[in-house]
């Protein structure tokens, strides 16, 4: 899926100039270094540029000798991060000491930094020491610091990390900004006989800190092997970054030696020339012959590269504008056909979408235009962009990239060639509807995408808008949850706050109307509905004959109190499973209680409709106690099954 990757060239720049030693190398630029790079990594005006740019990719690059016996190692580096918002970026890069080279080439893009992937997380096998420079920060991760520096060992979750910055000679903190687009220094610190790791970081050009940022205990001899790679790794999610590396010293027995920095200046001022020349306004197509040589093998790759540029901007700053090597604004109005109506899929909240067809790749997309007068809808929609960015599920819709131009936000998506549910389940074309099968995986689909946004994914991520309308159905009619530009990112344990009430009515829980406060307990409410209006084939506000809203909670809970909740299945669904149908009606019911901590979490959502964990029994009676209701608690001691369900449940909120 991701070119990059399937992409991978490795080369070898064979040195020239520059020799190797037993103690180690040092790179002042990286003309004629003898690395071995790949993904996107490559050399460009004599700086290591690890990524280019280009979402979703990754880039890296490694000493190309392997170290036989390394202990009390040592090494220093200056790096550059560029962004193109300052108030955004991409994942950063780590310094890493790995067993092979091999290891990290399983490395997904953002989160995993081009190192790990969900399998290898954690995994001790992996052989890999990092110190990694992460540098996402957004205005919704506001309550995130994720401009850190963290030492990790065969795992992202570092066992130390600090907010990255130095101690002044004074002892005071002074905190640097990763993605400032100034160079910064890197020194990492390891000696073998007190396993003692230090970190220091300081801008260009001071001297390394006195007092290290970080300093931690780690036996790297029970970690890595004897033979080790040293090198980078660097990744980007949706966000064009760029990284670079300036100089790098390292090593393996001893202090490293000192950069020089006379040189290093001069590859940092070409580096800045060439920033402010990328953003001439002329496009350019590129071709860069890759020459891939081994101490064996020579392997010539051409890898066609289209740069998009802008105009540089008088601020100077290093700053890259639209246009990544994917998704140029160009190349969006040629895949819509200019947004022609005849494209338009639908309606928004803050937009419309429309069907594209890339002209290179012939792949549909689906391209989401954000409407350019609304302040709030492009602060969302840069929400969205962080958000889905960093999310992977199959039922979840994969957004491929996006593309601005002037203040407009283009988010291009993986097309959905069967729409929304809404349309199935409600459209002009109701009657070549979807059987009981095919629903009832989409309702196990929707469960399982939302309970990775609850609580599988590193962070809370409450979607706020579950409804048919935002479900699309992919080439296999799977269920895929969309729409993330109300989604708001908070820790796990914390509560969100908000400020204005979003979400659709008749989705909207008592408490999300009452206190407008989105929790994971809204979104349950909200799945409950939608898994009666699927079950159902009805709307959650229906008009009934005497021209009077009914919410669906209640017609299903009439349907049971009269004798038969099954009465309320669609009755275009001729063959659906009596016990799966009367599951999910329950189940649905049970979601939407109005008491939030009577609703299952998504995990058991999940359990219960998968047959892990069975239902608990419970009469109609239940669904209308409020929480204010005196026979509340004392139901619930009556009704060993539910209280069992719900003091499991109060630990998962
Ligand atoms: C360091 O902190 C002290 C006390 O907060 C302050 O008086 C001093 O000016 C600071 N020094 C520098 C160099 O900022
Ligand atoms: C780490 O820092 C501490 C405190 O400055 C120092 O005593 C120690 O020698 C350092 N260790 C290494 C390996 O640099
Ligand atoms: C460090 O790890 C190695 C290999 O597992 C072990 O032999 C050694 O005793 C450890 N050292 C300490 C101080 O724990």
């Amino acid at each position: 899926m991701l070119p990059h990757l399937l992409l991978l060239c490795l080369h070898f720049l064979i040195s020239t100039s520059t020799a190797y030693a037993d103690d180690g190398f040092t790179y002042d630029g990286f003309s004629g270094s003898m690395l071995r790079l790949d993904g996107v990594a490559s050399i460009s005006s004599r700086a290591l540029m690890l990524t280019d740019g280009a979402p979703q990719s990754v880039g890296r690059a490694f000493f190309g000798r392997r170290f036989d016996s390394i202990s009390s190692f040592s090494t220093t580096f200056v790096f550059v991060i560029t962004a193109p918002y300052s108030d955004l970026s991409g994942h950063g890069l780590a310094f890493t000491v790995s067993a092979t080279t091999d290891s990290l080439l399983d490395g997904l893009p953002s989160q995993y930094m081009g190192m790990f992937n969900q399998q290898n997380l954690g995994n001790p096998t992996n052989q890999l020491f990092a110190v990694e420079l992460d540098t996402i920060i957004s205005p919704e991760f506001k309550d995130v610091d994720n401009n850190h520096v963290g030492i990790d060992v065969n795992s992202l979750v570092s066992i130390r990390s600090q907010v990255a910055g130095y101690y002044t000679p004074d002892g005071n903190f002074s905190i640097l900004t990763l993605i400032s687009g100034e160079p910064i220094q890197v020194w990492v610190d390891y000696d073998d006989s007190s396993h003692r790791v230090n970190v220091s970081l300081a801008p260009y050009l001071q001297h390394k800190p006195q007092r290290p940022l970080l300093s931690t205990t780690v036996n790297l001899t029970s970690v890595l092997p004897s033979s080790v790679y040293v090198g980078f790794a660097s990744a980007t999610g949706v966000m064009r970054s760029i990284h670079r590396i300036i100089g790098w010293s390292f090593n393996p027995n001893g202090e490293a030696k000192p950069l020089n920095y006379a040189a290093l200046s001069e590859v940092i001022q070409d580096v800045r020339r060439d920033n402010q020349r990328s953003h001439s306004r002329i496009p350019m197509k590129i071709l860069i012959p890759v020459v891939t040589l081994s101490v064996f093998v020579t392997l010539v790759i051409i890898v066609a590269l289209y740069v998009y540029m802008k105009k540089a901007r008088e601020s100077g700053e290093w700053e890259i504008d639209s246009g990544s090597s994917s998704f140029t604004y160009k190349d969006l109005v040629a895949a819509t056909s200019g947004f022609s109506d005849r494209m338009l899929l639908g309606k928004g909240g803050f937009g419309k979408v429309y069907k594209g067809v890339l002209q290179t790749s012939k792949q549909n997309v689906a391209v989401k235009r954000v409407s350019p007068e609304s302040k709030q809808g492009m602060k969302e929609f840069i929400a969205e962009i962080t958000i889905l960015g960093h999310l992977r599920h199959r039922n979840l819709v994969q957004l491929l990239g996006y593309s601005r131009h002037k203040s407009e936000l283009l988010l291009v998506y993986d097309y959905m060639p069967n729409g929304s549910l809404d349309r199935v389940l409600h459209g002009q074309y109701r009657q070549q509807t979807v059987d009981w099968v095919c629903r009832f995986n989409i309702i196990k689909g929707i469960a399982s995408g939302l309970c990775y946004l609850h609580e599988d994914w590193e962070k809370v991520v409450i979607h706020r808008d579950i409804k048919a309308s935002n479900v699309l159905l992919d080439n296999e009619m799977k269920g895929r949850l969309g729409d993330f530009g109300l989604a708001r990112l908070h820790n796990h344990g914390t509560d969100a706050h908000t400020t204005h009430l979003a979400g659709t009515w008749g989705y909207i829980s008592p408490e999300l109307a009452r206190l407008g406060r989105a929790t994971k307990a809204t979104d349950v409410f909200a799945f409950g509905v939608f898994m009666l209006e699927v079950a159902c084939g009805r709307r959650p506000i229906e008009v009934n004959g005497s021209g009077e809203p009914v919410l669906l909670t209640d017609w299903v809970t009439d349907a049971w109190e009269s004798g038969s909740i099954l009465k309320s299945v669609d009755q275009r669904l001729e063959d659906h499973v009596r016990e799966e149908a009367e599951l999910v009606l329950k189940l649905g019911l049970l979601c939407s209680h109005p008491v939030p901590s009577a609703r299952p979490s998504t995990r058991l959502i999940v359990q219960y409709l998968v047959n892990d964990v069975l239902l608990p029994d419970f009469q109609p009676s239940f669904l209308n106690l409020t929480s204010r209701h005196e026979d509340f608690d004392q139901h619930i001691l009556a009704s060993p099954s539910v209280a069992t369900t719900m003091t499991g449940l109060s630990g998962g909120r």
